[in-house]
């Protein structure tokens, strides 16, 4: 393995863009077999994510000087220091010479010579031919963020969305972000309550419901996720959290027998791109209106679950209308939830319309939806 950052960067980002590697699953791991300091990892980190979610930028920048797609690892080595030079600010002469100097020696030649243009039009100050290309999204996010933000929250939103994510850490020393910590607190338990978390793993809010006094039962679909659940379960010394392995369309439990359940759904993650450099670029337009269905068969099938007087909660950390106020809106038309009636959320950050409290993506906050219904 190498002791080179940039070389090590260049190799995650061809695997990452050829491989459709998982950029927070592939990197960790090379890093973990490197023998890189800390001080390195983090540089590695920040070039690899941010070449990652500038890669529409950037490409466009270095796609003027190219006469053909050049392989992978050119590309790779093309971007890397396309992002040093135009987003880090690194000094020509340094971003050019140690990034050739990371590339293959059969790509130095054009490596050196394409950065050396980019460092020019970098210093010039580069436009771009559209905020899409600029903001560096897909065409289709720019487009849906406007259009259920308006356009101001929306680019802004992407902005902060560009940056890494804060670490936040709550008093127990489990690492979370604030909103999901938000989401949490708005559960209405008291000591003793027992809730279910349908989509609990790896456990962040089924940890915080728990610490709070709560006895959670905390379902996951997914077998090898479930497991994150227990593993957090001991660290954090929760004897009351009840990790099981089910799925939320089919919840193996007793009817009316929960005080709380919150159904922290699967999304389209629009709301939390800075953690996974690479979503921006897998999700589809597609996707959305799939996981709106399984939004709405969740929610309606365990509503019966939970007791008169008891709460269901959803949230997802995206921030499309389909999968928040569209969501609500069916859901709440069902048959399931004829005797439930909508609860508003009074939390000053958020932004409450449609039944649907909204949080913003800001340098503390990820993106996040969230909707309460008591049961009569
Ligand atoms: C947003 S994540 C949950 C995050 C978790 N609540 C936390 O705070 O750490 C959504 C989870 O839903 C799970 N999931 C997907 N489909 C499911 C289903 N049909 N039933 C139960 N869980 C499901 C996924 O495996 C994933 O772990």
């Amino acid at each position: 393995m190498t002791d080179d950052p940039r070389r090590l960067a260049i190799s995650a980002l061809v695997r990452i863009d050829t491989e459709g590697a998982f950029a927070n699953v592939v990197l960790p791991r090379m890093l973990e077999e490197s023998d890189l300091d800390s001080r390195d990892r983090g540089f590695v980190t920040e070039l690899v994510y941010g070449s990652t979610r500038r890669r529409r930028a950037l490409d466009h920048v270095v796609e003027r000087y190219l006469v053909q797609e050049p392989p992978p690892t050119a590309k790779a080595a093309l971007r890397l220091g396309a992002y040093q030079l135009i987003e880090l600010g690194t000094p020509a002469h340094a971003a050019v010479s140690a990034t050739v100097s990371a590339a293959p020696k059969r790509f130095r030649g054009l490596v050196n010579a394409i950065l050396r243009k980019v460092a020019t039009a970098s210093a010039a100050g580069i436009e771009y031919p559209s905020d899409a290309v600029a903001l560096s999204y897909p065409d289709w996010i720019v487009d849906r963020l406007r259009r259920d933000l308006g356009d101001e929250a929306a680019d802004n939103a992407m902005r902060t969305m560009n940056k890494p994510a804060l670490v936040h850490r709550r008093d127990d020393g489990y690492v979370q972000d604030q909103s999901s910590q938000l989401v949490a607190e708005a559960v209405p338990i008291r000591e003793g309550a027992l809730v279910l978390d349908l989509c609990a793993a790896p456990g962040g809010k089924a940890t915080a419901l728990a610490a709070r006094g709560a006895r959670v039962v905390a379902a996951d679909i997914r077998r090898s996720r479930v497991g994150l659940i227990s593993d957090n379960r001991a660290t954090l010394g929760l004897d009351d959290l009840h990790p099981v392995v089910a799925d939320g369309r089919f919840p193996p439990f007793r009817r009316e027998s929960f005080d709380a359940v919150l159904v922290d759904a699967p999304c389209s993650g629009l709301g939390a791109l800075r953690r996974r450099a690479d979503a921006r670029w897998r999700i589809q337009p597609g996707d959305v209106d799939n996981l709106v269905e399984l939004q709405v068969a969740l929610l309606a099938e365990v509503s019966g679950l939970v007791k008169p007087g008891g709460f269901l909660v959803y949230s997802v950390c995206t921030l499309t209308a389909e999968e928040t106020s569209g969501v609500v809106r069916t859901v709440s038309d069902r048959d399931e939830l004829q005797s439930f009636e909508l609860v508003p959320h009074s939390q000053p950050a958020w932004d409450v319309s449609d039944g649907v409290s909204l949080l913003l993506p800001d340098d503390d906050h990820d993106g996040m939806g969230l909707a309460s219904w008591q049961r009569g």
